[in-house]
């Protein structure tokens, strides 16, 4: 296990109605004058925007709003929300919604503070500024934005998607009510458990052995969006299916599962590219990727933590250890598949054609050629978008 800082002050209000009694406490901490940051409109068709004014108006807030933030938030949209916090002296941030909007309100934070255009910041990667304070209620399991520093802005006029972050913007409190999530349509509550599973398996597969505890937690952490993402698509309004599903999208991608390992995640580095190019739903995307990258990298080099994860995480009990990793894959596949995500690129509108130059982008936006768990050169990256064209079968 490497060394590593694990500092995580995200106040968490998770359960049911806790809104209503504190939320306007909470930012009264930070002064009156609000910035509220929401998306295409979901959060008006439930009532919670309704009922966040509501709470405005008794507490007497001074309210501006970005609305219309997109699913991959557009950097346009940070410039928006930059200026409306100039313009009106914001004193904090509250962004309901999922993981665009919650990132777009990071950038919007962080932004606000520095002399440079936005998109040169997210270039810079790494923050190391001031942000305004910002506050959020998670309305999709999903990214783990809501507990962690990071945010990923698109550019479409570069077709570059990129992620930044630091520690100042990570939310101040974030509130998870999952009954929040009981409207969160069949197809997104499959993309964000395949999001979670995909930040679990990320930490998972990597170089750094004898972590123990980060990979025990991953696995239980598995098994729980293995089973309760299916009861949230049959059930949407099942209280504890939504619940572990929003607590294990926290718990995924806070940190525990992943420090105290070294070297770059591999899926989400080939994914961004797909979204930069074609704008595709970022869960799908994981999706239809991680079982052709699973057996892509599956050698003798990594079979033992391919044949751990089909005992652990799938039940197998095949004692080939090559069988068993073979079959903890076609698991996967056959999961994200039975949950009705489209598994080939083809049913995404994603072809060929820019293959070569995603490729090369994957690679040059990351360190996946360097110090991943198994390095992909871009031949590599090419030749695993290759195999999403179409239906796969590993055993
Ligand atoms: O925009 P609205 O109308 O709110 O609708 C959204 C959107 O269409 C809808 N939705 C959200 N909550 C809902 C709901 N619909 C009904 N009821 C609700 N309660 O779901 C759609 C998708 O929302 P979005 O916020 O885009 O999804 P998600 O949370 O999956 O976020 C995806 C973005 O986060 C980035 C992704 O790349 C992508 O840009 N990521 C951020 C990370 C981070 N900050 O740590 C890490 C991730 O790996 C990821 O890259
Ligand atoms: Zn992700």
């Amino acid at each position: 296990m490497d060394n590593f800082r694990f500092y995580v002050p995200t106040d968490i209000r998770f359960g049911k109605d806790r809104l209503a009694t504190e939320l306007t406490d909470v930012l009264n901490v930070y002064g009156k004058n609000v910035l509220l940051v929401y998306g295409g409109g979901s959060i008006k068709k439930n009532g919670l925007y309704d009922q966040v004014i509501d709470l405005f108006e008794k507490n007497q807030n001074t309210v501006v709003e970005l609305s219309g933030v997109e699913p991959n938030p557009r950097v346009e949209t940070v410039r928006q929300g930059i200026e409306l916090c100039r313009e009106n002296q914001v004193d904090v941030i509250l962004a309901v919604g999922g993981g665009s909007t919650i990132d777009c309100a990071k950038v919007v934070a962080a932004g606000f503070y520095s002399d440079k255009d936005v998109w040169d910041l997210v270039l810079e990667k790494g923050y190391g500024g001031k942000a305004l304070p910002l506050v959020t209620v998670l309305t999709l399991a999903a990214t783990g934005s809501e507990m962690n520093a990071g945010a990923v802005i698109s550019n479409l006029t570069t077709n570059q998607k990129l992620g930044m972050g630091g520690p100042s913007m990570i939310p101040k409190v974030s509130f998870l009510d999952p009954q929040n999530t009981f409207t969160v349509p069949k197809n997104q509550t499959a993309a964000g458990s395949a999001d979670i599973l995909s930040h679990l398996f990320e930490n998972y597969f990597r170089q750094t052995t004898g972590t123990d505890v980060q990979d025990f937690v991953s696995e239980g952490l598995m098994r729980t969006v293995i089973k309760n993402c299916p009861i949230a698509i049959e059930t949407p309004n099942d209280y504890d299916a939504r619940a572990n599903l929003m607590w294990a999208s926290s718990l995924a991608l806070n940190g525990l599962t992943g420090s105290g390992k070294g070297g770059t995640w591999s899926c989400h580095a080939m994914e961004h590219e797909l979204s930069a190019f074609y704008d595709i739903t970022h869960g799908v995307g994981l999706a239809i990727l991680t079982p052709r990258w699973m057996n892509y990298v599956l050698s003798d080099q990594t079979v033992d933590k391919f044949a751990q994860f089909a005992k652990d995480v799938w039940g197998i009990t095949e004692e080939d250890k090559m069988k068993a990793a073979k079959q903890g894959i076609q698991a996967t596949y056959d999961f994200f598949k039975s949950c009705g995500i489209p598994m080939t690129l083809p049913e995404v509108g994603i072809n060929e054609d820019k293959f070569v130059e995603m490729a090369t982008q994957a690679v040059a936006h990351s360190t996946i050629k360097t110090d991943a768990y198994v390095p992909l050169a871009e031949s590599d990256v090419e030749a695993i978008y290759r195999e999403c064209l179409t239906e796969s079968i590993f055993v």
